[in-house]
């Protein structure tokens, strides 16, 4: 597999790593300390294409691959990995899915908005009850003359406030389990449809997530995407290419924390000389930097794979897996490297370290990485 960039790909590194140094940088704690993302901002994703990078420019998207996304939401990662859950999850989850099996009716009303940033999108799957167990949704829609009737509970939605349409996953028949699933275009300001409360989260506190409520929502049948039953197949497929945006959020965020610590490490002096020159951080330094480099090539593979539209249903897991768990490792041992500096928000480690935590939960634990790279393996 050849992983040497194109000139396209360098360009994207390198956009977004300006972008994310010159407006992300500045403010970025303040947005962690406030739980808000800045709208300007987010407009400034949309001018630049971030939001919609691989949607067919005839929707008004970047019509690139995934690995250049995969590239820029590294770069975000970096220094914002709020910014990363916001940019995945709009295009990931809202628009890939949108694009992949939506009717050109529904492509036409909401996926060029999507993709230019004018809306943000957000994934309506997980319940109270219904997280890694995703089959068993209790969110109900009954079918109707010409419409369904939504009704229950999602929780831990990103964008949940911010997002003007949601893509909402239902049980519509649940004798049939998870052939009776559907997944409902939602937009927000319907009657019934509302904007329960924020959870206060441990990191990527900049970016929403709140639980959404739907009691008698009226949704019309062309609202519906795909066919009737399939909004199982829908939620699976998003997120095993959702995974390859996360696995990518959690390399940005172990490589920000490794790039702070070694110009750290060279700064910092003890016993008379930099820290770096002592092997005890210099151990350190180079595990990281290896299980970093490890951590890029499954994301990239995963994300060729896909590009070249051969199976990345295992790869994907295993990035998000890997890189989820070094981005743990590698923050906690940028964090030991810093030593009281680490510990405190001035110095950007510990929000690293505090990020990194939600990439082994979300889009599948880890737990659930580890069944999905086994259902292949067994297949
Ligand atoms: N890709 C495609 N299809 C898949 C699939 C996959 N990864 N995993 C299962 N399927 C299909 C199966 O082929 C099967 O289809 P058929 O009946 O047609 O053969 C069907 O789905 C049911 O399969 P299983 O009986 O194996 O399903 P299961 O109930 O045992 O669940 C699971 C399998 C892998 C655990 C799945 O439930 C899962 O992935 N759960 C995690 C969900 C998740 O990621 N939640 C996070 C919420 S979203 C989020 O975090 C977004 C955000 O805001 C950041």
């Amino acid at each position: 597999m050849d992983f040497n960039l194109s000139e396209e790909h360098r360009a994207v590194q390198e956009a977004a790593r300006d972008f994310a140094q010159n407006d992300l940088l500045p403010g970025v704690i303040e947005r962690d300390n406030e739980q808000k993302f800045d709208a300007n901002l987010l407009r400034k994703m949309g001018e630049m294409g971030f939001m919609g990078m691989m949607v067919s420019p005839d929707y008004g998207g970047g019509g690139m691959d995934t690995l250049a996304y995969a590239i820029a939401i590294e770069e975000i990662s970096k220094i914002d990995a709020s910014a990363g859950v916001i940019m995945s999850v709009n295009n990931s989850l809202v628009c890939w899915g949108l694009q992949e099996y939506g009717s050109d009716e529904q492509k036409q009303k909401y996926l060029t908005r999507l993709a230019s940033g004018e809306i943000i999108g957000a994934f309506c799957l997980s319940e109270p009850e219904a997280g890694s167990d995703a089959t068993s949704q209790h969110t109900s829609a009954i079918e109707k003359e010409d419409h369904y009737l939504l009704n229950g509970t999602k929780n831990w939605i990103t964008n949940g406030n911010t997002s003007s349409v949601c893509l909402v996953i239902a049980q519509t028949h649940p004798e049939k389990k998870h052939k009776g699933i559907n997944t409902f275009i939602v937009e927000k300001g319907v009657e019934g449809f509302a904007v329960g409360r924020k959870e206060d989260k441990m990191g990527i506190r900049a970016s929403d997530t709140h639980t959404l409520m739907f009691s008698d929502v009226k949704v019309l049948k062309e609202d519906r995407i795909g066919e009737d039953g399939s909004g199982f197949k829908f939620a699976m497929s998003t997120l095993n290419g959702g995974r390859i945006g996360i696995a990518a959020q959690a390399l940005g965020i172990a490589a920000g924390a490794f790039e702070l610590a070694l110009k750290y490490s060279k700064e910092r002096k003890t016993f008379g000389k930099p820290i770096s020159e002592h092997q005890a951080i210099q151990f350190k330094l180079s595990d990281m930097a290896t299980r970093i480099e490890a951590a890029r090539m499954l994301v990239y593979k995963a994300a060729r794979l896909k590009d070249e539209g051969k199976d990345y249903i295992k790869a994907a897991a295993m990035a998000k897996l890997f890189a989820s768990d070094i981005a743990m490792w590698v923050t906690t041992e940028a964090v030991q490297i810093h030593g009281g500096y680490g510990y405190v928000k001035e110095y950007h480690v510990e929000r690293h370290m505090r990020d990194a935590k939600i990439t082994q939960i979300y889009e599948g634990t880890s737990e659930i990485q580890k069944l999905v790279i086994a259902r292949e393996l067994l297949k």
